[in-house]
């Protein structure tokens, strides 16, 4: 080991171990040189590098001076108070001298061996020194820790460009490991390609290779590092087997294309939307005067930071020109700060003024792709011509220039790579077909008939979609729809019109996606992809609310008809046999006692049993024990009767007795009592035709067609609810449209006429429509996905379902249970049959009346002839 100490000292005095107050004071520097690394070259460089260093700090220093140091290895001391330390040495050692630095918070410049990857440039400087040619494997991993992609597993393609050397460390450099948690491995499947001269072999070689990629299992980011004339030939193949799209992403680096002095954009003719593509090629110059070489590098770092060190010392020297001493002390720059100057500096130094290696630059390119068609066209999508339309070739190829590459400081980039994956459609304008149809849209146009503002589901869920994938969005509509439809009048007649106005429309490919709540049949009509179902809905139907029944016979309620009719003939056939027993008993006779009155007329055992059943006791009692029993055994009869009658009518008080409510679908094909109707031609009857449950079937049998005619569906609405209301009849519809209609109605009348079944049946999907093969579909429907994995459609959904109010509940009766006072119209039945009473006690008695004045009259005609 040696140990060189070469001593500049243009300031004076030098002793303490102390931090400078001033970097003035004492800058010192380290200066490593591995010997190890560098081999024999060791000797030659340092002594050049020490007379340059020399010569440079006596030139360029114009403020202070600096103490350098030099080490010919990395293990060195870093508490000696060094300002910097310069190393030339391998990469591990580099980066195990980087974490010792780092935590002495000193700045730290580095030339190192290729494929290191580079040192946090917000901590130190990494130069990687190569030989020209060889920097394509640095290159991606710049590329890589930069995070240019952000990919776990990556398909390379290459072709002769590359040797079995070139590979391995193309490789290495994506897959080795690296001491930031940001930047994992990235697993690579590596393809080669015979060159083929012929451009028929060519493309069937890259045909032959490419379909046989297993991209499901190793994902769809491709590097493909080719020559340029084989990069159209590709991407065309790509393109062909469906594998250029809006979820995969292709880097093409292409290293040919110094040698043409040609414009790679120029090969660049068609790119289609949706496609993720960027290019790096080489933009090498291959004049004279390029300069290269370990020795270059050192000099020119040397340079950037003596540059950097005058121009800190001099701005450290006019603070602490205009302050004390004491107050200096206070506020001069930590080490930290002093480090971060310094190294801005440098970087800007480096950045402009940097000519080693230079010759070797690359160039990133990136297609912006997404969107680009959509441009603002006549707003009347409708008159456009009809044009075939399967993959969207863009006009207009617009390269972005996203940045560039060099030795020295590695990539910088002005844009993304791939500005697509990061930042969606960067901010263009998409079209987005839409109509009235709350509440899945909702649109408001002013006086003139211009959208003022939009809303409903759809919205919310295109409002997201804008916010991730970076679009605005122009509403666009189908032609003639009438703008008056701000006032939720949104008929079915109108829906369907403006749905088949918009499926055409769609289907001419000229908007980006239609916002509109479209049902997804199994044979979809031609030229439309569905998105994933946005919202399943449900059928369901309404009846008219069951109502109470009367209350009028309540009192004849608790005993069933059988059981009135046996107690009737109870008590018809309990007075004669009263009767019979009381005249057949001896006992009378051998008593001599009359039996005369009481029980003696069969007229008076009637009456008698009947008063018996009323609790009523009669006058007279049989005296004989057969006529006795015959009476206690009534007795018991009716203590039964009339105990079980009083509990039984304190019940049927107490509840109300309703109809019983249909709520199934088979109740109601099993009652006769209701009629349904479905209209002709809609999603439903298809369904239910489709099905072989006989519930569906005899639902459909049942069933009255109706077409819908006529302009004024809300008036058909309107009627067939009152239909629903007074005539039995059921309506059937969307679970969600029935409860608007009910919200609606409960709102206009004030009262709660409808329920709604509690079966549902029969679903409904709902999705958003986009062109066919729109290459934006798999991330349309990606972003639904995770939104209704968050349940954010849920949420919103509900926000647009009507309230909750009072006709939620399903049925008055059980708030009334516990609180029923008996009112007149329970207690109605008794009056009346008090008034029936009265009423045949005055027929009786008429009949009495005239039963007596005929009697009295005959009499007198009987006698009048005597008195003649
Ligand atoms: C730095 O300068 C101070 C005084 O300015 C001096 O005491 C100290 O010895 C110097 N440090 C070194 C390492 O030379
Ligand atoms: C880049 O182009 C230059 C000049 O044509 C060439 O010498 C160099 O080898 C190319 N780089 C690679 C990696 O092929
Ligand atoms: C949207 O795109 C613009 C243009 O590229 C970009 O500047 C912006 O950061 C992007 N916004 C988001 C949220 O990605
Ligand atoms: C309606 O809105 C459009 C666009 O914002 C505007 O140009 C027009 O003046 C508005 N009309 C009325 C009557 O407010
Ligand atoms: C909306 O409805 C209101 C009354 O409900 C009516 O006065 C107005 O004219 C309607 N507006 C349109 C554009 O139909
Ligand atoms: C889009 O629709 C076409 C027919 O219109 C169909 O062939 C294709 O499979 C659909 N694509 C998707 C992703 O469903
Ligand atoms: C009982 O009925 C009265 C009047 O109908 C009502 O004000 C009260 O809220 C009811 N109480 C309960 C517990 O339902």
């Amino acid at each position: 080991m040696q140990v060189w100490i070469i001593v500049l000292c243009l300031f004076g005095h030098v002793t303490s171990d102390d931090f400078p107050s001033l970097i003035t004071a004492n800058a010192s520097i380290a200066v490593v040189l591995d010997h190890q690394f560098l081999q024999d070259k060791y000797q030659p460089i340092l002594d050049e590098l020490k007379d340059y260093i020399k010569e440079l700090a006596r030139v360029e220093l114009k403020h202070g001076g600096v103490l350098v140091h030099y080490y010919s290895w990395t293990a060195i001391n870093l508490k000696k108070g060094f300002l910097a330390v310069f190393s030339v040495a391998s990469c591990e050692d580099t980066w195990s001298l980087f974490k010792r630095t780092k935590a002495e918070q000193l700045l730290l410049f580095a030339l190192t061996e290729v494929d290191c990857p580079r040192l946090p440039s917000d901590l130190a400087i990494t130069v990687t020194y190569t030989e020209p040619g060889e920097e394509v494997p640095q290159m991606i991993l710049d590329l890589r820790t930069e995070r240019a992609f952000n990919w776990k597993s990556v398909i390379m393609l290459h072709d002769n460009t590359l040797n079995r050397d070139m590979v391995s460390r193309v490789v290495q450099s994506l897959t080795s490991h690296i001491d930031d948690e940001d930047v994992p491995s990235v697993s690579v499947t590596v393809f080669k390609m015979k060159h083929e001269v012929n451009e028929y072999l060519r493309r069937k070689e890259m045909y032959r290779i490419i379909s046989k990629l297993p991209v499901k299992y190793i994902g769809e980011n491709f590097i493909a590092i080719v020559t340029s004339d084989v990069v159209t030939t590709m991407a065309e193949t790509a393109r062909d087997l469906g594998m250029s799209h809006t979820l995969a992403q292709w880097l093409y680096i292409v290293s040919d294309t110094s040698t043409r002095r040609g414009n790679l954009s120029n090969l660049i003719n068609d790119l289609y939307e949706g496609e993720n593509i960027a290019y790096i090629y080489n933009r090498t110059d291959v004049s004279s005067e390029c300069q290269n070489g370990i020795l270059c590098y050192c000099k020119e770092l040397m340079n950037a930071f003596i540059s950097a060190l005058d121009e800190a010392v001099q701005e450290e020297f006019d603070v602490a020109a205009q302050v004390s001493d004491e107050e200096w002390e206070a506020i001069r720059p930590t080490k930290r700060q002093r480090r971060d100057m310094l190294l801005r500096h440098m970087q800007q130094h480096i950045s402009t003024f940097s000519k080693c290696g230079n010759c070797s630059t690359w160039h990133a390119l990136a297609a912006d792709t997404w969107g680009a068609t959509y441009r603002r066209q006549t707003d009347n999508i409708i008159s456009n011509k009809e044009d075939n339309y399967t993959n969207i070739l863009i006009e207009h190829v617009n390269l972005l220039q996203v940045g560039f590459w060099r030795p020295i400081d590695g990539i910088k980039f002005e844009d993304v790579l791939f500005p697509h994956i990061q930042h969606g459609f960067r901010g263009k304008e998409l079209p987005i077909l839409t109509y009235h149809n709350p509440p899945w849209t909702i649109l408001q146009a002013n006086a003139s008939g211009a959208i003022i503002s939009y809303g409903g589901l759809l919205f919310d869920i295109v409002g997201q979609l804008a916010k991730s994938k970076n679009f605005t969005i122009r509403i666009v509509l189908p032609g003639h729809i009438k703008e008056d439809s701000s006032n939720d009048t949104s008929t079915d007649m109108m829906h369907s019109t403006s749905a088949k106005l918009t499926l055409s429309a769609v289907a001419r490919g000229k908007v980006a996606i239609a916002a509109a709540a479209i049902t997804i049949l199994s044979d979809p009509p031609r030229g439309i992809n569905y998105t994933i179902p946005v919202s399943i809905q449900p059928y369901a139907f309404i009846i008219a609310r069951p109502r109470e029944l009367s209350r009028a016979l309540l009192f004849l309620l608790p005993f069933t008809t059988d059981t009135w009719l046996c107690l009737g003939f109870a008590v018809i056939l309990m007075g004669p046999t009263l009767f019979i027993i009381h005249r057949l008993s001896p006992y009378y006779d051998a008593m001599e006692i009359t039996r005369e009155g009481g029980l003696a007329t069969i007229h008076n055992c009637l009456w008698y049993v009947y008063g018996a059943l009323l609790q009523q006791g009669g006058m007279y009692l049989p005296r004989a024990d057969s006529g006795r029993l015959v009476v206690g055994t009534w007795w018991i009869v009716v203590l039964v009767v009339v105990t079980t009658y009083s509990g039984n009518l304190v019940a049927f008080l107490t509840f109300p007795k309703l109809e019983i409510p249909i709520t199934t679908i088979s109740e109601l094909t099993q009652s006769n009592l209701y009629t349904w109707s479905i209209n002709k031609g809609s999603y439903l009857e298809m369904q239910l035709k489709n099905s072989d449950e006989p519930k569906y079937v005899s639902l459909l049998k049942g069933a009255e067609m109706t077409t819908p005619s006529g302009t004024d569906a809300n008036l058909m609405t309107g009627s067939s609810l009152n239909r629903v209301r007074k005539e039995r009849h059921v309506m059937i519809d969307w679970r969600l449209r029935l409860k608007y209609l009910m919200r609606a109605d409960t709102l206009a009348t004030d009262s709660c006429d409808f329920v709604l079944s509690s079966e549902e049946f029969m679903e409904e999907r709902v999705a958003m429509i986009v062109p066919a093969d729109s290459p934006y579909l798999p991330v349309i429907n990606k972003e639904i996905n995770r939104m209704q994995k968050a349940g954010l459609i849920n949420k919103w959904l509900s926000a647009y379902l009507p309230k909750r109010d009072r006709c939620w509940q399903t049925s008055s009766s059980t708030r009334e249970v516990n609180n029923h006072t008996v009112n007149l119209s329970d207690m109605q039945g008794s009056f009346f049959v008090l008034f029936l009473g009265v009423f045949s006690a005055t027929t009786v008695l008429l009949s009495e009346w005239f039963y007596n004045r005929r009697k009295k009259k005959n009499e007198r005609v009987v006698i009048k002839p005597y008195v003649e």
